[in-house]
């Protein structure tokens, strides 16, 4: 028997303000959109914005439905947005903001695991990391420096 450990590391930002202009603008990009989310269930309204290589940036916010699974997350809606749409784009990165109409969250609030593997396709295809950024409504922000370094241990498609 051996036992493997895994880490994990993230930079963490007391704000927004401590970005580099181009992820606080990407950052922003996050906050108005998650503005537009289409939450009437759960109230929690989360904001993707990813910047593409060629410096366009896509963004997507959670919409829900009254099938419940049938909704999705933001940072799905977005990243399918660019896949389908800009196939041959890296994608340098990605920021979300998420916050709930009911209580305060001003943690940074990481992507679900759903969304994290679906993030993790598109860095794999792509063959260079995306840099993943997350904050709450507002307050601290955590950098990743990939979308597999949130995933330890991932599922992809070299096991097929
Ligand atoms: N949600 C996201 O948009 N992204 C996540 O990573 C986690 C959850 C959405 C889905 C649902 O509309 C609401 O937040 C509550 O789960």
């Amino acid at each position: 028997m051996k036992e493997i450990k895994i880490d994990v590391n993230f930079k963490v930002y007391a704000s927004i303000d401590e970005l580099d202009v181009v992820f606080r603008d990407l950052m922003t990009e996050a906050v108005e959109i998650r503005k537009k989310a289409y939450a009437p269930y759960s109230k929690f309204r989360v904001g993707a914005a990813i910047l593409l290589e060629n410096g366009q940036v896509v963004t997507g916010s959670n919409q829900e439905n009254a099938a419940y699974p049938s909704g999705l997350c933001a940072e799905r809606t977005a990243i399918f947005y660019a896949g389908a749409n800009f196939p041959d784009q890296k994608i340098l990165a990605i920021a979300i903001s998420a916050c709930s109409d009911l209580k305060i969250t001003n943690g940074p609030i990481p992507p679900c695991g759903s969304c994290r593997q679906s993030l993790f396709e598109y860095e794999v295809k792509q063959e260079n990391p995306i840099k993943l950024f997350c904050m709450g409504g507002v307050g601290e922000v955590i950098e990743s420096s990939s979308v597999g370094n949130i995933l330890p241990f991932h599922f992809d498609k070299a096991v097929l």
